[in-house]
């Protein structure tokens, strides 16, 4: 509070240039926090102030709106400022055409693209990103394609980012084989991958059971002196943990922490439901109950969902009923899932009871 008072009386003592800039920041800041209408707020008090917003400003206000979803008013802030005689410049179509590409509007991307060809803007690399972006959202992988082909002709060379976002898009279609084709053709085009381009394709390729293509991939990053993060030791965790390799896992598990990355939940409920998945429900209680002690990480619903579900599928109904009794004592709400578990564990008993009853 007493820093916004600060900011104000500064404000008033400066001229209006000076204004713009202490403003700009502040309805940034506002956007970051969600404070959408404080924002709209300051802007308003700007404008009152007799400032001129410079495109600096106006891309903040744009960008903010489009963060917020709010599509149709950053677009009315761009005629706004056509009009006021501000040109919008690449950044703010980048912006908006962005902003359509969050939301997979492919419509609403190619208009603001258009508008920007008609009023002699030449798109970027980002901006040429973004509309791959909406493409690939869009299932239009052929079109992405030509796009990344057409802006090489005309002298913007895609960078690892437009190459991500082409092998993001591929890759959460299932089109892992051609992601794996682009991943060498970046490098074609002098562009290398990094950890975030590793990290996707990992991902397609071991939810399509692809391990040995997995596996292989992984080896690549360490030859290539990439440093893997915790999103790809969850990654292949979890794809030891499909594979049924858990010596592998444990190993990799070890690596990450030697290596000083910290795990997260998202590690130790992968490491908990390939024990149990194993059978080896014991240890996998035996590594919540170590961990959480630590006070490093608490269990969550899905922990005790994966122990439950081990339970009820290699040793009987009342232990799985004491690990409910635990998470709920605990305050862990149990989900759908833990439900669904089970019942499925009360099913088997009863199938087991019907047919005692029947052979007997
Ligand atoms: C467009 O505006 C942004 C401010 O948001 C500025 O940083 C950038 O340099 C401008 N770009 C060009 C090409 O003038
Ligand atoms: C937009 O801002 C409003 C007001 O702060 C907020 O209620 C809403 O959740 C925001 N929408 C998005 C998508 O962030
Ligand atoms: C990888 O490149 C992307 C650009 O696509 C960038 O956003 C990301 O931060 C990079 N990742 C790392 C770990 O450097």
């Amino acid at each position: 509070m007493l820093n916004w008072l600060l900011h104000f009386a500064q404000m008033f003592l400066r001229g209006c240039d000076a204004n713009i800039h202490t403003f700009t920041p502040l309805i940034k800041g506002c956007f970051m926090r969600g404070k959408l209408y404080e924002a709209l707020d300051l802007w308003k008090l700007m404008i009152q102030d007799g400032c001129e917003p410079n495109v600096v400003a106006y891309n903040t206000l744009i960008h903010g709106l489009c963060s917020n979803g709010s599509l149709e008013e950053a677009l009315q802030v761009c005629d706004q400022m056509q009009r006021s005689g501000c040109l919008p410049n690449v950044t703010t179509y980048s912006i908006l055409i962005d902003g359509f590409a969050k939301s997979g509007d492919l419509v609403g991307a190619s208009e603001t693209w258009n508008r920007m060809i008609s009023h002699g803007c030449r798109p970027n690399v980002v901006t040429y990103t973004c509309m791959v972006d909406v493409l690939c959202k869009n299932s239009m992988f052929d079109q992405a394609n030509s796009l990344v082909e057409k802006m090489t002709l005309e002298g913007c060379t895609p960078n690892t980012m437009t190459f991500n976002t082409f092998i993001k898009g591929l890759c959460g279609n299932g089109r892992v084989e051609w992601a794996m084709k682009l991943l060498e053709r970046m490098q074609g085009h002098g562009c290398l991958p990094n950890i975030t381009t590793y990290n996707e394709l990992l991902d397609a390729l071991f939810r399509m059971n692809k391990y040995e293509e997995a596996f292989g991939l992984f080896q690549e990053i360490e030859a290539r002196n990439l440093q893997p993060n915790l999103v790809t030791y969850n990654t292949v965790l979890y794809g030891f943990s499909r594979a049924g390799m858990m010596g592998e896992a444990l190993q990799l598990f070890g690596k990450a922490l030697v290596r000083g990355t910290a795990p997260d939940s998202i590690t130790y409920n992968t490491m908990i439901h390939a024990y149990c998945k194993q059978g080896k429900v014991k240890i996998a209680a035996q590594l919540v109950e170590r961990v959480s002690s630590m006070k490093e990480w608490h269990p969550d619903i899905i922990t005790y969902t994966s122990l439950i579900w081990g339970a009820c599928n290699w040793m009987n109904i009342e232990e799985a009923m004491a690990f409910l009794d635990k998470a709920i004592n605990q305050g862990i709400c149990p989900n759908f899932a833990t439900w669904n578990a089970l019942v499925r564990c009360f099913f088997r008993l009863f199938r087991s009871y019907g047919t005692n009853s029947y052979s007997g």
